[in-house]
């Protein structure tokens, strides 16, 4: 049997000789913060004459999410060493290499929203020449959350079950990070996970300075007593159904806005579903209701009287100084939210819950192709 076996390769090696094995169609989904493996394995079968020859290979990032063609560098792995290009020191890394010389496995993280695009992996030997494509996509999304009352009016618990109500958690400090990482500029102290209080500053300014006064950073107010009073930050990290804009030609009220997305199967969307909603493409320059009483909208592409340079989610507050909720009387169009039931596509109808309950985390795959 084992000169069976021994003819069997040798006859392989009258053949191609470096071989990949295709992960597969299914992109790679992990949160912000993360670290996450991007598949890459192959065969190798050793040639008569080059004994032992190492391949050599080369990781590049094809496209981001945006659709943009990048063709950048990240590492390439020859002769055992590996070399990271520059942008990608400290964040990524081949676990396997050169242990195990099949397995080209990418090691990738802390993850940042502009990760997400898709990657390609290429492996060389001689003239023979393979790659596959690994398409990565990162969920979940940081944002600031202030009280209706006023600025800095949440205690830790309060701070938490804030984060709890708008279908997030209080953000960790890696979070946070990744967001800064990614251009998140926002000057109010919040709490995060640890019990530190922290913001995020790409333009430092006086009254907002970074971590080390004039350098962009995440300024950090370090450990606080859980009674001290500030905003929070939060991580909503699925959004698990789909948020739409009800726009009528006359205006609603928060309770009629209520109504309105009832009506529809649905609910008023929460502030973590709309940031959520906002990260996959929503593009909407009209303030609405959320659950939580206050009024918001999101922008992808800014644009004049759309609110400001910069994408994102604007909040129409009460007062010139950026607190308080609009009066409920007043009239808005809405953002509702409807879950998905992963079984069978079905509507859930989580109209009798003042807010949206978490939806059990579903499968993605299955998601996307309803
Ligand atoms: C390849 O390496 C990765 C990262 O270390 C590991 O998780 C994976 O199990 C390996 N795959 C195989 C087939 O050895
Ligand atoms: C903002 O303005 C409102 C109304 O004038 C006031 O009640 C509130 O205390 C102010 N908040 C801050 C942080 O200045």
């Amino acid at each position: 049997l084992e000169s069976l076996l021994l003819l069997v390769l040798w006859l392989a090696t009258a053949e191609k000789g470096l071989h990949m094995q295709k992960v597969g169609s299914g992109s790679v989904r992990a949160a912000l913060a993360e670290l996450v493996a991007l598949p890459c394995l192959f065969s190798l079968r050793p040639r008569p004459g080059a004994t032992r020859e190492a391949p050599r290979i080369k990781w590049t990032k094809v496209r981001t999410a945006s659709g943009q063609r990048q063709d950048l560098p990240i590492l390439v792995a020859k002769d055992n060493v590996v070399r990271v290009a520059k942008g990608w020191q400290g964040r990524v890394s081949l676990p396997t290499y050169p242990r195990h010389r099949a397995n080209a496995t990418l090691l990738l993280g802390p993850l940042r929203a502009s990760d997400s695009g898709l990657y390609r992996c290429q492996v060389v030997r001689g003239i023979e020449d393979e790659q596959d494509l690994v398409p990565l996509e990162v969920t979940g999304v940081v944002f600031h959350y202030r009280a209706a009352l006023d600025r800095y009016s949440l205690t830790f618990a309060e701070a938490q079950e804030a984060c709890r109500l708008n279908s997030a958690t209080i953000a960790a400090p890696r979070h946070l990070q990744a967001a800064f990482e990614d251009g998140f500029d926002n000057c109010d102290a919040g709490w995060l996970s640890d019990r530190t209080v922290r913001y995020p500053i790409t333009q430092s300014r006086p009254g907002c300075y970074g971590d080390r006064s004039s350098l962009p950073g995440v300024r950090n107010y370090g450990r606080r007593d859980p009674r001290e009073l500030y905003d929070v930050y939060c991580f909503a990290r699925e959004l698990g159904g789909e948020v739409f804009y009800v726009g009528l030609a006359r205006r609603l009220t928060l309770a009629g806005a209520r109504a309105q997305c009832r009506r529809q199967g649905a609910v008023l969307a929460s502030v973590g579903q709309l940031h959520l909603a906002w990260h996959e493409g929503l593009d909407q320059c009209d303030p609405g209701w959320l659950a939580d009483g206050s009024v918001r909208y999101p922008i992808q592409t800014p644009r004049r009287r759309c609110g400001g340079p910069a994408p994102g989610v604007r909040t129409v507050y009460r007062f010139v100084n950026r607190t308080g909720f609009p009066a409920p009387g007043e009239r808005f169009d809405a953002y509702c939210f409807r879950g998905m039931c992963e079984d069978h596509g079905m509507t859930l109808a989580l109209g009798l819950v003042p807010y949206p309950q978490k939806l059990p985390t579903s499968n993605p795959k299955e998601l996307s192709l309803m």
